[in-house]
């Protein structure tokens, strides 16, 4: 990807005047404001149309520049250096000297911190001197946007700056895990469970109970293309979208393959882009066949599962 320095200063100038700006990630687009500037992040709730309730995510260069912001442990270390820059997210403690605006994370004790790979979003972060307070790029409840033109679909010209970064190259939100205490996974994502225990040599509990809101704010209904989507479906009906984990020899116009060869990573990548592409050919409804349960397919299957319930 090459890098337009142009478009990154004019990025920053937005931001420096509290304005909210989408930026590219690898997993998926976000809407960034000034993390430690009320202002900014008020506007990015009424963007989003997002309850109070739901924190948000700060976005760092690297772990130098999170400051006195909040308070690190061995197991961050250990993950930070395999992982980041990359698709996971950390709960931290916050620490008392904390710059970061009540409003991101809503009063809590808690914050999460991420440090994004995506070079545009890295030259960005670079430059500033605060750190970006960044929700996905997307109406509250709704599909998250994967390139430029679905931030502008969802938000016209509501957004001052979109950053061009081309087409997220995970596609899927980073794994929240909860690192206070025993870790725990509050959210699957763009990086495989498996992993993350391979480095903290235990096995990880996962608490995404979407009833429970003190938990990451896995909104019961998430995700959502608008259509309804029914699950793990083997023959669907004419008139009906159907979504398939890989290309087969038998092609119908309402078929939708995820992958051509049954790649989870590819079907990541396509999950989102192809939702909106179905939901655009304007299909009343949405089958899907039973997609494997392992790695990146348990985070497919997570979302499938949440956008269903409509
Ligand atoms: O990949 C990503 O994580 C993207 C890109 C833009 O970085 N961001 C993203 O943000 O998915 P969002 O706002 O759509 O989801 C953030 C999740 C929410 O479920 C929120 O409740 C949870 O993180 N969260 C934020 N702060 C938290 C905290 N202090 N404790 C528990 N959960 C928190
Ligand atoms: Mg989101």
């Amino acid at each position: 990807m090459k890098i337009n320095l142009s478009n990154i200063k004019n990025a920053q100038k937005f931001l420096n005047k509290n304005e909210c700006v989408a930026i590219p990630t690898e997993t998926v687009y976000g809407l960034a404001g000034n993390a430690y500037s009320n202002q900014a992040c008020k506007k990015i709730f009424m963007l989003k149309n997002r309850p109070k309730s739901n924190p948000l995510i700060v976005h760092y260069y690297d772990a130098n520049s999170l400051g006195k912001d909040c308070v690190t442990n061995k197991n961050f270390q250990k993950l930070y250096k395999k992982f980041c820059p990359g698709p996971i997210s950390f709960i931290l403690k916050l620490n008392k000297e904390s710059k970061i605006s009540k409003i991101v994370t809503n009063n809590k004790k808690t914050v999460a911190v991420r440090f994004p790979k995506h070079p545009v979003t890295r030259n960005l972060l670079k430059i500033l001197k605060y750190p970006l307070a960044a929700p996905s790029a997307n109406p509250s409840s709704k599909i998250s946007a994967v390139s430029l033109s679905d931030v502008k679909e969802d938000f016209g010209k509501r957004i001052k700056y979109i950053l061009d970064g081309g087409k997220s190259t995970i596609g899927v939100e980073s794994t929240i895990i909860d690192l206070r205490d025993k870790p725990k996974i509050l959210r699957l994502g763009g990086l495989e469970i498996s992993k993350i225990e391979k480095v903290l040599n235990s096995k990880i509990k996962i608490d995404n109970n979407p009833l429970r809101t003190s938990a990451p704010g896995q909104l019961k209904l998430h995700y959502s293309p608008g259509i309804p989507l029914r699950l793990n479906v083997k023959k669907a009906k004419n008139d009906e979208a159907f979504l398939l984990i890989k290309k087969i020899k038998k092609n119908k116009p309402n078929y939708f393959f995820l992958s051509k060869k049954g790649s989870l990573k590819e079907a990541t990548k396509n999950l989102y882009s192809i939702l909106r592409k179905i939901k655009k050919k304007k299909y009343k409804s949405i089958a899907v066949e039973k997609i494997p349960n392992k790695g990146l397919g348990k985070t497919i299957n997570d979302r499938l599962i949440r956008a269903s319930r409509f």
